[in-house]
């Protein structure tokens, strides 16, 4: 027996599954999972791969992430920019794509893998997206889905997975779309989304208000005006920022944003208020009259990339209480960006046995 012990301590260890989260998003896409020695890791890169010929060989290169963005922003592809790959060319730049990240980061294969699909009523899209990382390298060992709101919101009311337990209302906040649901132990009650109040409308906004914010003379990309957003936008403590364009005959031009980013913000966030408190919750009191009252008695979870704002939560709970005349309390998980691969993995581990 004791000369045995290796060979079965070994095979234990090989027949152990890793738990992975993914999150392939249209924006960023994130992975989380535990390394050899148990500390988890966190990859999260930019959604996007552009292709370029190699200047010796003349063969088709491909770069991905942050370094195709920057090196390549005038042919960049985001190959999920309406929220799931559309159809087939998208379908293959993703499985490239996720091929790759999976690859160049040595992601375990022996692996039980959840990923976070979004809410949208978009069936092709789903199975698509459902088929790129299913039939990708990992997850040998089980692959789910569960949707995304619910895996963010996972590291938002607790340690473990409680929130699979509980009636509460989560509203996701994406690049693309603007989801709200109520989550009954788990199954999703009237999921309602929008394309039309969403992340990349506010990019969209800002680019239009600083054109006029300097009287045309400064017109900003999309990428520029999302970074603005992310680094400048604040609710609790906008400051203004400044920053230099080159301008066409030569020389440069240096502008101040005072109202452009904020202006966009708070149309955003009465958007998000007005939607979620006269199209969602109706619906939902109406159909589920005690779910809802247990629901709007525990704490709305805002979650997706733009609950990263500082602010945006405590604003968010203002107007909503307000918009609904009585006090809804509202939190956030404590990492939006990453809170969707986070509940992933925990499911993953939960199905691990672990
Ligand atoms: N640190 C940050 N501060 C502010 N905004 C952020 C931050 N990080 C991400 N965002 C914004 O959040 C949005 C992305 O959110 P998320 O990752 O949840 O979207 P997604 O799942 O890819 O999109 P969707 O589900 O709508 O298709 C983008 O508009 C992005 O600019
Ligand atoms: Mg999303």
């Amino acid at each position: 027996m004791s000369t045995n012990t290796n060979e079965e301590t070994d095979g234990f260890e090989s027949s152990q599954s890793v738990p992975v989260g993914v999150k392939l998003g249209s924006t960023r896409t994130v992975l989380r999972y535990p390394d050899t020695t148990g500390q988890t890791q966190t990859i999260r890169t930019l959604t996007c791969l552009a292709t370029y010929e190699d200047a010796i060989t003349g063969d088709e290169r491909v770069l991905f992430g942050e370094q195709a963005a920057a090196e390549y922003p005038d042919r960049v592809e985001f190959m999920l920019r309406s929220g799931l790959p559309e159809d087939d060319e998208r379908t293959e730049l993703a499985r490239r794509y996720f091929d790759e990240l999976v690859e160049t980061n040595g992601v375990p294969q022996d692996s039980t893998v959840v990923y976070a699909i979004p809410t949208i009523d978009n069936e092709a899209g789903l199975r698509n997206l459902s088929e790129v990382i299913e039939n990708s390298a990992i997850g040998t060992v089980e692959m789910r889905s569960y949707p995304e709101s619910l895996c963010s919101a996972i590291p938002a009311l607790g340690d473990g997975v409680e929130a699979v337990d509980e009636v509460f209302v989560a509203v996701n906040m994406g690049s693309t779309n603007l989801e709200a649901c109520a989550y009954r132990r788990g199954e999703q009650l009237l999921p309602f989304s929008t394309g039309s109040v969403t992340g990349n409308d506010v990019d969209r906004r800002i680019v239009n208000n600083v054109e006029e914010e300097t009287q045309g003379r400064v017109h900003v990309d999309l990428t520029t005006a999302r970074e603005y957003k992310e680094e400048h936008g604040d609710f609790d403590d906008f400051q203004p920022f400044s920053d230099v364009v080159q301008q066409p005959g030569g020389g440069s031009h240096e502008f101040t944003i005072e109202d452009s980013v904020m202006d966009a913000l708070n149309w955003y966030l009465d958007e998000a208020v007005d939607r979620v408190a006269n199209e969602f919750l109706p619906d939902f009191a109406n159909e589920f009259m005690k779910p809802y009252q247990m629901a709007l008695s525990n704490p709305v979870v805002v979650t997706g990339g733009m609950a990263c704002l500082p602010g945006l939560t405590d604003e968010f709970e203002r107007r909503l209480s307000a918009e609904l005349d009585r006090e809804i309390s509202v939190v956030a998980p404590p990492e939006p960006d990453t809170a969707a691969a986070e509940g992933a993995m925990r499911i993953a581990e939960r199905l691990t046995g672990d």
